[in-house]
């Protein structure tokens, strides 16, 4: 099973210690970079494998290669002959691992590891994204029966993630270490074992050291959220795909379903460039299912083979699932139904008839906000800051439209029995202000903003000091989640689990999202 490989970046061996120690219960085994250490540090990484109590990887990662390391080969050759000098007849006080770039020539060295039973990790970094033929390459870089071949290649893309996959393909029962660097490479990371990988590197992110390389995950994170090491090669995958991918609850939501049932399932995200290419991927990863997010909603659809009706009716698909036989793709759209059953159940009613409503923001959201407002009976007004695409959305459903200026905020004396704001504005990372400064609230209104990252907006926060009933968007969202589980697996969350999922609640969430 591919190990969990702490990257240990500390300026000091005593930090390097104390993060180990900390993260002791996470990691299979650490690497000590030691281009990282202070110089003078340098002279005791002797000491390090004793003090760390689990493998370690000895490394001087070139500047060149993506490390720190820039004082010329005679200092490094020098410093990993120190690591692996003095060797112990009880191999738990020496390195585990060297890694050696494959340029790198030192034979009396490496003869002096193999003795002393230190595996060669025979490595290779293209920064550059330039290495094609992944297979040829392994096979030209192993010198010895006991290496161990590490590929790390920058990918950019969704094609580049597809090729070492593939190439991991090619030798499956060597010990070799793949992995994609960079944002488009992240799930390579979670999904190690699949890649055919001896082990995934992860790093100590909320401890302010310096990142080992490009797309490193925290350890923490790689461990509790995605339980890395529970992923086999049976483990059936999930995940969400987009581009970008935003901070997203469903790899929350799902593993901590996932998790409270013992199934043998990981939900991961995915960045894609490409949707050709990752159904590509997905195939060769056997993915059962997918949440779709912008700007694939509307891409996916020429693959799916069956649309639920909803799907069909709007053009547009949030989620995809395996047919039984697992050889075509079905398609679902629940970001609707998902809406509709939090604000029904908010409002305590069974439909919209005699509402009058005000409808925030004129995008995607706001759209499909407008066809189940329509769809319920209610009557809305629609204010964007840009007007035209307001009038584009109200017209189809006979609503009225404005801006967010005085003239429109007049409008809504006579929309404002719930207000419904679906801009991106409050939302975390994004502009973090009001998008209806220009309104005051009587206290009347039941005002409901589709943003749950934070809790709280600041337009939501306003209307509930007013004395607003409120609601964010996490009932929504995860009224939606449930609805693809249920495309998932064929059958509903059981309800003492969604009971916790609810309890946990946005600090759940949080606690993950902020690491
Ligand atoms: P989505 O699919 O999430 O709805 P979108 O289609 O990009 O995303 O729409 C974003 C919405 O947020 C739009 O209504 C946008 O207003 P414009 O149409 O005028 O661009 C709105 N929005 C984004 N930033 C805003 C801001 N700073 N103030 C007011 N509205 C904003």
């Amino acid at each position: 099973m591919a190990k969990n490989c702490l990257c240990l970046t500390g300026k000091t061996i005593k930090q390097n210690v104390d993060l180990l120690n900390k993260y002791r219960n996470f990691a299979d085994l650490a690497e000590l970079r030691v281009d990282c250490l202070d110089a003078e540090e340098r002279l005791y990484l002797r000491r390090f494998p004793e003090l760390a109590g689990v493998p370690v990887i000895l490394t001087v990662r070139r500047d060149v290669d993506g490390g720190y390391f820039n004082s010329g080969e005679g200092a490094r050759l020098k410093l990993l002959a120190n690591g692996l000098a003095y060797a112990n007849a009880d191999s738990r006080f020496n390195f585990a691992y060297v890694d050696i770039e494959e340029d790198f020539n030192a034979p009396s060295l490496e003869e002096a590891a193999r003795t002393f039973g230190t595996r060669i990790i025979r490595s290779c970094h293209d920064l550059k994204g330039a290495i094609n033929d992944i297979p040829a390459k392994i096979k030209s870089m192993k010198r010895a029966g006991d290496e161990i071949v590490k590929v790390a290649i920058s990918v950019k893309s969704t094609y580049d993630v597809l090729n070492v996959f593939r190439a991991s393909n090619t030798f499956i029962k060597q010990d070799k270490i793949l992995i994609c660097m960079g944002h488009y490479g992240i799930y390579s990371r979670i999904l190690a074992e699949k890649f055919g990988s001896f082990l995934a590197y992860s790093s100590a992110l909320s401890e302010n050291v310096i990142p080992g390389a490009p797309g490193q995950m925290d350890v923490r994170e790689l461990s509790e959220l995605y339980h890395f090491k529970r992923i086999t090669k049976n483990t059936k995958i999930y995940g969400v795909i987009g581009n970008p991918l935003k901070s997203s609850i469903s790899p929350w939501f799902f593993n901590t379903i996932f998790n409270l049932e013992n199934a043998d399932c990981v939900y991961v995200p995915f960045p894609v460039t490409d949707i050709n290419d990752f159904l590509d991927l997905a195939d060769g990863l056997e993915i059962q299912g997918l949440s779709i997010t912008v700007p694939y909603k509307e891409t996916v659809l020429p693959y799916i083979e069956e649309k639920s009706a909803i799907a069909h009716s709007i053009g547009a698909c949030n989620t995809m699932y395996r047919n039984r036989r697992g050889d075509a793709w079905y398609g679902d759209n629940t970001d609707y139904a998902g809406f509709t059953a939090s604000l029904l159940n908010f409002l305590d009613r069974k439909d919209l008839k005699r509402r009058k409503i005000t409808i925030v923001g004129a995008g995607g959201v706001s759209r499909a906000v407008a066809a189940e407002i329509y769809k319920m009976g209610g009557k809305a007004l629609i204010l964007n800051r840009t007007v035209h695409k307001a009038a584009n959305i109200a017209s189809r459903y006979n609503f009225r439209w404005g801006g967010l200026d005085h003239q429109g905020i007049g409008l809504m004396s006579k929309y404002n029995d719930i207000i419904i704001q679906t801009t991106s504005v409050g939302m975390e990372g994004y502009d973090n202000s009001d998008p209806l400064e220009l309104y005051e609230f009587s206290g009347k209104e039941s005002v409901m903003d589709l943003i749950y990252s934070p809790a709280q907006t600041p337009f939501l926060k306003r209307a509930a000091s007013a004395g607003c009933r409120t609601l964010n968007g996490y009932d929504m969202v995860i009224r939606q989640a449930c609805l693809q589980y249920a495309n998932f697996f064929d059958r509903e969350i059981p309800k003492t689990h969604l009971s916790q999922i609810y309890s946990l609640g946005a600090s759940g969430w949080d606690r993950i999202a902020s690491g």
